[in-house]
């Protein structure tokens, strides 16, 4: 075993994180700047400073993928979700099953619910959101952002959902209380299923073709008839007859 492959077979012992999943050359890349940053001289070097130094695990942990995001990113696929997927649903029913993975921060999530409150009363609205990382889960739970989170969320939705003081924006209570966030990591926890939609963005894209192919399969598996997968505006699915999906809009797939 190499030097890296070393270094992925122990943190998988460690902390279950499998990197081996993760595209090999920007991992590198990403790991490589990192343990150049505190002094370590190779991988294996690394990892026997994160044995010995929490804060070192802590600091790998959030920082192996990265963790952007904001509210309404890519604000004219939140448009097409709203107008052409979720009004459609709603006529159908009112109430829907959904899940934000790879949620980060929390702004995919709470985009969603401010959203849905235009069509459904808050006390119908529950959204699963899950990412791998603890710490981003910490924040999103707080419900507090900066400007630059809030620059593509539309200014009536903004005033009516936020309080600002001293330079942040705070959530409220009310859009808070209809996301549940959990810990889960995609490469290696079990999903639910009956998902009317499934938003995973800004993640496929650190993923091998491998645990893409997979994830595909699982994710289309936990789609009820009709729901929807979204993903990333760089993220396109090709094949997706073989995952029993349809596009139905570029980066919306439908479950058939
Ligand atoms: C770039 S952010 C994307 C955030 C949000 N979905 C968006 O598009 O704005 C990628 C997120 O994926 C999470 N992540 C990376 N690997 C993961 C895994 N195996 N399971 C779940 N989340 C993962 C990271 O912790 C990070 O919060």
């Amino acid at each position: 075993m190499n030097d890296y492959e070393q270094f992925i077979s122990n943190i998988k012992k460690k902390t279950r994180i499998d990197l081996s999943l993760y595209k090999e050359a920007q991992m590198k890349r990403r790991l490589t700047s990192l343990y150049q940053k505190r002094h370590a001289s190779s991988f294996m070097d690394f990892y026997r400073a994160l044995c010995e130094k929490d804060e070192l695990l802590q600091e790998f942990l959030d920082r192996f993928t990265l963790n952007v995001s904001e509210f309404y990113r890519n604000r004219s696929k939140w448009i097409e979700l709203e107008e052409q997927i979720l009004v459609p649903m709603l006529k159908k029913k009112h109430s829907l099953k959904i899940w934000c993975a790879a949620c980060s921060t929390g702004e995919e999530p709470y985009t969603m619910a401010m959203i849905l409150a235009q069509f459904l009363p808050l006390k119908n609205i529950r959204i699963l959101a899950t990412d791998i990382d603890d710490t981003v889960l910490k924040k999103a739970r707080k419900g507090v952002y900066g400007e630059r989170e809030l620059q593509e969320l539309p200014l009536h939705m903004k005033i009516k959902y936020f309080t600002y003081r001293e330079g942040l924006y705070y959530l409220s209570e009310d859009i808070k209380n209809t996301v549940v966030f959990k810990k889960h990591d995609l490469l290696q926890d079990p999903f639910q299923n009956n998902y009317d939609l499934i938003v995973c963005r800004n993640v496929f894209i650190y993923f091998t073709d491998v645990a893409k192919h997979a994830l595909y399969e699982k994710m289309s598996q936990s789609l009820k008839k009709g729901g929807v997968l979204f993903v990333g505006s760089t993220e396109q699915i090709f094949n997706t007859g073989s995952y029993g999906l349809t596009c139905s809009l570029p980066f919306f797939y439908r479950k058939e």
